[in-house]
């Protein structure tokens, strides 16, 4: 049985090597040569724990192999793995060119029966769709079945997330194809729910929502302790040890980011605006975000001023720990900000400098460890909670700055540890700490005083 998967990136790469851990032929296909050059030759374009040495691994025993030739691809496929990318539109839709392009090549190229399985992230109806033009178009008498199998697994623990999955969902019109789709995941033997097409399309959108709604409801928490001078730490702690609400995505921060969350939340309410449905959560579950991913510039514009030739420092540029992935990072936002205010700056990230450096090039600093950045900085902002950031020895804030004036997005610190180390420490849904513990003067007046 030869599987090929189309699309090299955090989701194909990761399903590729993993199938051929399990012992399958795979052939992973992509349009971009220079990454594949790259996996041909052993190394891992994406920083993702773990791949590279089962990369190596599998393509020493001959079971994994990279192609940027379509008709190698496709020409003895048995089943097609579809992991593309599908980026969001100016207007919030689903960009499905990549996909469409994808399909086109396998239309034709195939020569041979093939169940094409959809990994992408794509609106409700996308895979009959696709079921209909393919089977318009391809030679007649030759069976093709497309099989929709959403991805669940994270950036940063994507291999372990493919062994230990909590579920694999196959949506399939065809039950035979589905059952066949279901047998390749038997050697992962993890628990598998087959649905119809459109039922595992929507499983993917709405648990993303759900997810995105967590992190935005206690956001709005966080801001709710602010004003009233609760902690988020224990209101989270204290919501969490509810069973029935669980403790998972109840961190709050400077908003969601990445690949998936804002672009799958966006495409959802498209799709609802397309059905005239109005899901009224998810519209407020965007925009509580978007206005959380400006909550630090904001309070940093109040407290410093003008940010105009101050030298500002920013930790962790990825979206989160363990991925150098910076697409939607609420880090990139921040520094888009403090480069329009003409603030000189100063990066740090373990993993995703070069992605940065890519776009902003000398504009900014780019630090090669916590040091580095803050030294001489007038403020901090920390916006990943890297376990190279969260170690970071406080104390080491004050010797290093011009001025201990740090913004931390993530909660990292110990307000007591801050407050002994002599910061200035504004942190989110927690009390404000100064370096001369005059607290409450920097909330503007809206702390309630007992
Ligand atoms: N990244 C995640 O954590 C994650 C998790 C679950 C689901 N998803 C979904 O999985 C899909 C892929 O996401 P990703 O983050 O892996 O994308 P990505 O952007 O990292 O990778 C996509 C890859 O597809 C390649 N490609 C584009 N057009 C192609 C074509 N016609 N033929 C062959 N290759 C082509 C690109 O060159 C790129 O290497 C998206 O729909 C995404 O929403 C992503």
């Amino acid at each position: 049985m030869e599987i090929t998967v189309v699309g090299t990136g955090y989701v194909g790469l990761v399903t590729g090597v993993c199938f051929a851990e399990v012992g399958y032929n795979v052939t992973c296909f992509d349009i971009d040569e220079k990454k594949i050059r790259s996996l041909s030759g052993g190394q891992c374009p994406i920083y993702e724990p773990g791949l590279e040495s089962m990369l190596q691994k599998n393509l020493e025993a001959g079971r994994l192999h990279f192609t940027a030739d379509v008709q190698t691809a496709y020409k003895n496929a048995d089943y097609i793995f579809v992991a593309v990318g599908t980026p969001e539109n100016e207007d919030g839709s689903a960009n499905l060119e990549y996909l469409e392009a994808a399909i086109a090549d396998i239309r034709a190229h195939l020569v041979q029966e093939a169940i094409i399985v959809i990994k992408s992230t794509v609106p409700v109806g996308t895979n009959q769709r696709i079921a209909g033009l393919l089977k318009k178009q391809i030679p007649k008498g030759l069976k093709v079945d497309v099989v929709s199998n959403p991805e669940f697994l994270r950036e940063g623990s994507g291999i372990l997330d493919t062994f230990h999955a909590d579920r694999i969902v196959i949506g399939a019109g065809d039950r035979e194809s589905g059952g066949k789709v279901a047998r390749i995941y038997e050697p992962f033997g993890l628990p598998v729910l087959q649905t119809d097409v459109r039922s595992a399309e929507l499983i993917k959108y709405a648990s993303n929502a759900f997810l995105a709604t967590k992190i935005s409801f206690i956001n709005e928490v966080a801001n709710l302790c602010e004003h009233t001078g609760a902690n988020i730490e224990d209101v989270a702690k204290g919501m969490g040890m509810d069973q029935r609400i669980g403790s998972q995505f109840l961190k709050a921060g400077i908003g969601y980011g990445g690949s998936c969350f804002p672009k799958d939340t966006k495409a959802l309410e498209k799709l609802t605006q397309y059905y005239q449905y109005d899901f009224k959560i998810l519209r407020s579950v965007i925009e509580v975000n978007s206005r959380q991913k400006q909550q630090l510039f904001v309070k940093a514009k109040e407290m410093l001023g003008p940010l105009k030739g101050k030298r500002a420092a920013v930790l962790g540029t990825a979206f989160k720990p363990h991925t150098d992935d910076i697409r939607e990072a609420p880090a990139m936002e921040l520094i888009a900000q403090l480069l329009g205010e003409g603030a000189d700056m100063s990066v740090y990230d373990p993993a995703a400098m070069k992605k940065v450096e890519e776009i902003y090039g000398s504009r900014l600093y780019y630090a090669e460890n916590v040091d580095a950045a803050v030294k001489g900085a007038d403020v901090t902002f920390i916006m990943t909670e890297w376990p190279q950031i969260t170690g970071y020895d406080v104390k080491r804030f004050k010797l290093f700055m011009r001025r201990p004036v740090i913004f931390d997005g993530r909660n990292c610190y110990d307000l007591q540890m801050a407050e002994k180390a002599g910061l200035t420490y504004i942190s989110v849904g927690r009390k404000p700490v100064s370096a001369n513990h005059q607290e409450d003067s920097l909330e503007s007046g809206t702390v309630v005083q007992d």
